[in-house]
């Protein structure tokens, strides 16, 4: 593949595409795929293809069975091999890269069992050195690799080869980063399940590979993405050594590409466009860089940061410092359902209707609280008709220590004070529970008791920030009840039902997250529901009048030039809030979702979060508060 560099490609030394969607990326990678297997095909050669798993490569083989079953694409001369394993899981473990392997593609594909290699998570020790040897032979007797499709961990590793992997790096047993345990943890419930060791290709095998592409979406890939394609090559950032292949290519979503220069720094360098977004961009940065207040920036910050152009059009640096900080101002309000009686002309919320009927959309019963319980809370304060929807149960998420604690209890009341069949449901969840073990797929009853736990905590936070809970919704979509994670699929059964609650509540404004998240991540898949609906509720009188407002969460921020409001908590306000997340107590031991920040904990990391954000307004000038949430207005 060509690679054109540009004025604003420059700083790129691999081969980067950006596309609309990860799906849009997956259709270029598939075609490349389906172009080669039908001319090896056509010669009555084998083609072999290198494989990666992880939710990124899962739309690719989503299209990859579509065509075999739709366009007649067969896989009969095809030889897999897969970049690693887990060392210590046998292969049908349900989290083993071999049964992930086969779940997500080779069940539904004609190729030959015996032509998929995975490496072996159970070989014995002694022989693992061997095995590893074996693996490359195998690949070289199948003539090497045609096609190597790579995912990236956010430690920057490709396969399993963690930071302090070479270039000259084979196939061998590995030890894992705690970073890597730790985004693997809602797979294993708990980090302390997840293997510590794996077996994986080395950097050396993938280098060999003829042709690489590596996908990434979602902005938890941003910085790592920033970091391979324009840094230094490194062994701390094992993916880098990619810029050694001469046919790699990235092929990468918006969201995973926000950091690349050209995206967030475009005129750094080249000439832009400037328009009000890039111009809010630009400034807030160079406020930000120069550790300056808005209205302290003179000409001089303009002129050494890329920004003279901006200066010619819109300058001297006084008009502009003034415009950007009353932009900046005007984000900021304590009414978010909008002021009534009062002029809204700068005021983020309009002021009429009211009060409003304020939809809130929480992926998982906490990420409300966490991400807007202040918010919330000062919507019902000012009398808002506030509803608060939670699109999935979130059971998957409940380790199975709390079910056995809520199971000991019924059986400990006996028959004196609960019903014989109480008890005997009491009884067959717990048998249930013993026979599955650690890692055994729940049985619907177990479902059904995390998610009861779990509505439970969800009620009891909700009173705390002023909710009743006949204002709560649990939607339980059925993508998530009868799915896993990375394998969910969205059907028209989940779109139905989210059709059906905006029809009931009629919002005038709803607060929705997953927007620009991985996109089998639970969020995104919510978010994704809620586009359809809305699109299909787009002809409804209460549509032309509903405003959306984008929370980022669950373990991250819009960025300041991306806020359009900002709702600030006095500290008692901001105590309330955690108060509310402390009621989420199976949620303690869990990871907040894959955040690159310090905290480990919802509360701590809700702290961060949003004190963070009052000490940003706070550096650009405007007023300290103690806390902020924020949000990003949405356009239907
Ligand atoms: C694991 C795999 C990698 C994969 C990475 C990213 O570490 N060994 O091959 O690229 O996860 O996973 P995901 O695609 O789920 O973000």
């Amino acid at each position: 593949m060509t690679h054109l560099v540009s004025e604003l490609t420059q700083l790129e030394r691999i081969p980067t595409q950006i596309y609309e969607s990860a799906d849009a990326a997956c259709l270029t990678v598939a075609d490349a795929i389906t172009d080669l297997i039908q001319q090896r095909n056509a010669a009555g050669k084998a083609t072999v293809l290198g494989l990666a798993t992880g939710s990124t490569p899962v739309r690719l083989y989503r299209e990859l069975i579509r065509r075999h079953q739709q366009e007649g694409l067969s896989f009969a001369n095809v030889i897999t091999f897969n970049l690693d394993e887990y060392y210590g899981l046998a292969g049908d473990h349900p989290e083993s890269y071999r049964k992930f392997m086969q779940d997500q593609l080779f069940d539904h594909v004609d190729l030959k069992p015996e032509n998929t290699y995975v490496p072996d998570g159970l070989v014995d020790r002694d022989a693992v050195f061997q095995s590893c040897k074996d693996y490359e032979a195998a690949i070289a007797d199948a003539g090497g690799i045609d096609i190597q499709i790579l995912g990236i961990g956010r430690t920057g590793h490709i396969g399993f080869n963690e930071p302090g992997s070479g270039p000259e790096t084979l196939t061998r047993l590995v030890t894992l980063d705690n970073l890597t345990r730790r985004d693997a943890a809602r797979d294993f419930l708990g980090e302390e399940n997840v293997p510590r060791h794996a077996i994986t290709m080395g950097v050396g095998t993938i280098l060999a590979a003829h042709q690489l592409f590596l996908l990434a979406w979602g902005e938890g890939k941003a910085s790592i993405m920033a970091q391979t394609v324009e840094g230094k090559q490194t062994e701390t950032i094992p993916a880098t050594f990619l810029q050694q292949h001469n046919n790699c290519t990235f092929c990468i979503d918006q969201a995973a590409a926000s950091q690349l220069t050209r995206q967030c720094h475009p005129w750094l360098v080249g000439r832009i466009e400037w328009t009000e977004e890039t111009t809010r961009k630009a400034v807030l940065w160079l406020a930000q860089k120069t550790g300056k207040s808005l209205l302290k920036l003179v000409d001089e910050d303009y002129t050494e940061n890329g920004m003279s152009d901006l200066l010619v059009e819109q300058g001297p640096a006084y008009d502009l410092n003034i415009r950007l900080f009353n932009v900046t101002q005007h984000t900021i309000t304590g009414w978010p359902g909008g002021k009534p009686n009062a002029d809204d002309s700068h005021r983020p919320e309009r002021a009429t209707p009211y009060p409003k009927r304020s939809l809130i959309l929480s992926p998982e019963p906490l990420d409300d609280v966490y991400c807007l319980g202040g918010t919330i809370n000062r919507l019902k304060q000012h009398g808002n008709q506030v509803t608060i929807a939670y699109q999935t149960s979130g059971n998957l998420a409940v380790p199975d220590t709390e079910v056995r604690r809520a199971i000991e209890l019924m059986i400990e009341l006996g028959t004196d004070r609960i019903g014989e069949a109480d008890l005997s449901y009491a009884t067959t969840v717990e048998t249930q529970l013993n026979e599955k073990g650690s890692f055994g797929a729940d049985t619907s009853e177990i479902r059904q008791l995390k998610g009861l736990i779990r509505r439970s905590e969800a009620r009891s936070s909700a009173r705390t920030l002023g909710i009743d809970t006949e204002s709560l919704h649990f939607m339980d979509l059925p993508f998530y009840e009868e799915g896993r994670y990375r394998r969910f699929i969205v059907t028209q059964a989940d779109i139905a039902k989210m059709c059906e609650l905006l029809e009931t509540v009629k919002p005038h404004q709803i607060f929705a997250t997953g927007y620009g998240h991985d996109p089998l991540s639970v969020p995104a898949l919510s978010f994704e529901i809620l586009s359809a609906a809305l699109e299909q509720c787009a002809g409804s009188e209460w549509f032309k009048d509903c405003n959306i407002w984008l929370y980022k969460g669950p373990a991250d921020e819009w960025e300041a030039h991306e806020i359009d409001m900002a709702v600030p908590l006095s500290p008692d306000e901001f105590e309330n809030k955690i108060q509310g997340i402390y009621q989420h107590q199976t949620q303690r031991s869990q990871s907040p979702g894959r955040a690159s920040k310090k905290s480990s904990n919802s509360w701590d990391l809700a702290r961060e979060i949003n004190c963070g954000t009052a000490e940003i307004y706070d550096a650009l000038g405007l007023a300290e508060y103690e806390a902020i949430e924020c949000f990003k207005r949405y356009s239907k």
